[in-house]
């Protein structure tokens, strides 16, 4: 009975994407919007269609990735870049009514583009107005709204406290709506997990354009939307946060180590210890291609960037005893705040202004990228590592960052929230690669599936895990405005595991109609 409901639904779906969105639909939808909106918050200030002189200029304002650079997308009809609630409400209400897709993008950083782009005709949902934090110092909690980025969020947090902190990702121009719905990964991992370990509540537009919050929307929703991705269940408003104690001064490095001096065999040592070292201190490996300091002749170098809870000289002692092949010496250290941590992390140079953590745009994208992921759980044997070192050589630029587990993600369960990586991990690789000429793409891109099946035999498999926030098109897809069920269990038992039940079945319950749909979303089918 379930399985004929389900394949019924399947061939609705199929169906409802082949409508084509007319001329009528588009006016409906523009009226739609102003009907829904109050001349109190004008639905005017916030959209933007092909008449408009800055439409193009909005639209590439926050893509990230030159691979999806499209200033005449011509499936975009319009852009919505809220201002108020009732501009988000309107636009889901509207949307769906006349039969158009949207996409949300909050920092844009999505490494696919699926924020922004579609192949069929949609409506951009901009959150990036929508960016008020306050923060809560004696209860040590903090609302954050979806369009606002992490390095704004640091700095808030910074202003209000010095020993308060939040555990995520590393580039301050990442949105908290995308980030934080993803998982949300950074350097407080081992001592504090992850973003959504730290979510206590949240405000969403569901699929009737209501808004909800945990309680109104129910544990179900609330635990899908803290790891699942945002974008399958509804637009997020605002997060609620917890916010964590760090110490007033933190120690950081950066050491590297190239081929010739070693860093196979230091990296292969590192795969041993990192997992197993005090919570207190994150060191992440990164292989990435320099060239030899005379000849100019390509290499890996493979740097090592820790970031300690604690004074440097206990840190020393700590590297020195578990990882003596490092050679760390007490000048390589420095003391800083944690606010301070946040820009070393991105190679800012020391006495850069924090107001960096402010600067939210970077202009059109410069550079063409992409990003791939894997578990691991057994060391890779050195003769693998090798391996991956020959591919890796082809690339004229890329790197790997190997992000150490351990400390409290070997405590949380899986089913916890909805991201699933946790216990047994030793760590978890982005591979990323850059280039910044178009003829260089395909090159690029067929480096990268080289390189992943050069990894395949030491990671994970059954299925080979990925990182939703790391998004890849590879593991995966359907086409856009389709959502087929079987499609849809390929790439969601990678970024999901064994949660990728619970989310379908809360994705049934939330969106039946499938309104909220991109390429890697969750099919609304009850689990079989
Ligand atoms: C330079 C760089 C550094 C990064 N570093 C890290 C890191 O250290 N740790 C880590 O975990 N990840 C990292 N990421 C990945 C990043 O977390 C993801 O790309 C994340 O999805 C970005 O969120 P966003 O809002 O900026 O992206 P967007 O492109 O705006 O959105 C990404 C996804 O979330 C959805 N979404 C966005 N906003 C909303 C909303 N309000 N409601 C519902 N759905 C929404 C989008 O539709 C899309 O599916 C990095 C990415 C880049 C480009
Ligand atoms: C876009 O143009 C329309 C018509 O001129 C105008 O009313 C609206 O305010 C403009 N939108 C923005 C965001 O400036
Ligand atoms: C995009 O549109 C602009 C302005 O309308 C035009 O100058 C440009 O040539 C177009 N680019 C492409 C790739 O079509
Ligand atoms: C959640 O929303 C309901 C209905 O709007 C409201 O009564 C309740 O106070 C809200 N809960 C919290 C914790 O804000
Ligand atoms: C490695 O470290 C040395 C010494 O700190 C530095 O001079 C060099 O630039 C670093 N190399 C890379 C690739 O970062
Ligand atoms: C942080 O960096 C700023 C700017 O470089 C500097 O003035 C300040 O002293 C640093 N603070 C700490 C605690 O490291
Ligand atoms: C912000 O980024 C832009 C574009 O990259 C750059 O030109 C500008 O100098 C940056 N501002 C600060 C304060 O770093
Ligand atoms: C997680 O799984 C365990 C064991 O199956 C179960 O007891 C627990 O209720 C589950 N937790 C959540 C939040 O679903
Ligand atoms: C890229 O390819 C085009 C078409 O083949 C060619 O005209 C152009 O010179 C190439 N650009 C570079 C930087 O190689």
């Amino acid at each position: 009975m379930i399985e004929v409901v389900s394949v019924l639904l399947l061939v609705l779906l199929v169906s409802v994407s082949d409508a084509k969105v007319t001329k009528r639909n588009i006016e409906n939808f523009l009226q739609c919007l102003s009907s829904r909106t109050s001349l109190d918050n004008p639905i005017t200030e916030a959209l933007y269609t092909r008449d408009n002189s800055t439409f193009v200029s909005s639209y590439v304002s926050y893509t990230q990735n030159k691979r999806f650079l499209n200033p005449n997308n011509t499936n975009l009809i319009a852009i919505v870049a809220a201002k108020h609630e009732s501009h988000v409400q309107a636009t889901v209400v509207c949307s769906k009514s006349n039969g158009i897709q949207i996409r949300i993008r909050s920092g844009g950083h999505d490494y696919e583009g699926l924020s922004y782009t579609s192949s069929v005709q949609f409506v951009l949902l901009d959150m990036h107005n929508l960016r008020t934090i306050t923060v809560d110092v004696s209860k040590k909690k903090a609302w954050v709204q979806a369009g606002a980025t992490l390095g704004e969020l640091y700095t808030k947090i910074a202003e209000s406290s010095k020993t308060l902190a939040f555990p995520a990702g590393v580039c301050s121009t990442v949105g908290a709506g995308g980030h934080i719905s993803g998982g949300g990964y950074g350097n407080l991992i081992r001592q504090y997990g992850i973003s959504v370990d730290h979510v206590i509540d949240a405000q969403l537009v569901d699929a009737n354009g209501k808004i909800l919050n945990r309680s109104t929307m129910g544990e179900d929703l609330f635990w899908a939307i803290r790891g699942g991705g945002g974008s399958s269940f509804g637009v997020i408003l605002s997060w609620k946060i917890n916010l964590v104690v760090v110490p007033k001064t933190l120690t950081v490095f950066n050491v590297n180590k190239t081929l010739e001096q070693g860093a196979t065999d230091v990296l292969y040592k590192w795969q041993l210890v990192s997992s197993k070292l005090p919570k207190k201190l994150f060191l992440r490996a990164m292989p990435e291609i320099a060239n030899r300091p005379k000849s100019g002749e390509k290499t890996i170098a493979v740097k090592f960037y820790a970031q300690f809870l604690g004074p440097a000289a206990q840190l020393v002692s700590i590297i020195n005893k578990n990882l003596p092949e490092l050679g760390l010496k007490r000048e390589d250290c420095y003391e800083m705040s944690w606010l301070n941590t946040t820009m070393f992390w991105m190679n800012f140079p020391a006495g850069t202004p924090t107001s960096v953590l402010l600067n939210r745009t970077s202009g059109p994208p410069g550079a063409f990228y992409k990003s791939k992921s894997d578990y691991v759980k057994k060391p890779i044997p050195k003769e693998g590592i090798k391996k991956m070192w020959k591919t890796m050589l082809k690339f004229n630029n890329m790197f790997m960052q190997w992000n150490p587990y351990g400390g409290v993600m070997d405590r949380i369960p899986a089913n916890a929230t909805a991201f699933p990586h946790r216990k047994g991990n030793l760590f978890k690789i982005q591979y990323f690669a850059l280039w910044t000429d178009a003829n260089a793409t395909d090159s690029n891109l067929g480096l990268m599936k080289e390189l992943y099946d050069v990894a395949e035999p030491y990671v994970s498999s059954n299925p080979r895990e990925a990182f939703l926030n790391y998004r890849d098109i590879d593991v995966g897809s359907n086409p856009s405005g389709e959502t087929n069920a079987e499609e849809a269990k390929n790439y969601g038992s990678k970024y999901f595991l064994g949660n990728l039940k619970r989310l379908m079945d809360v994705k049934a319950k939330c969106d039946p109609d499938n309104f909220f749909r991109y390429e890697q979303s969750i099919p609304p089918v009850h689990a079989m």
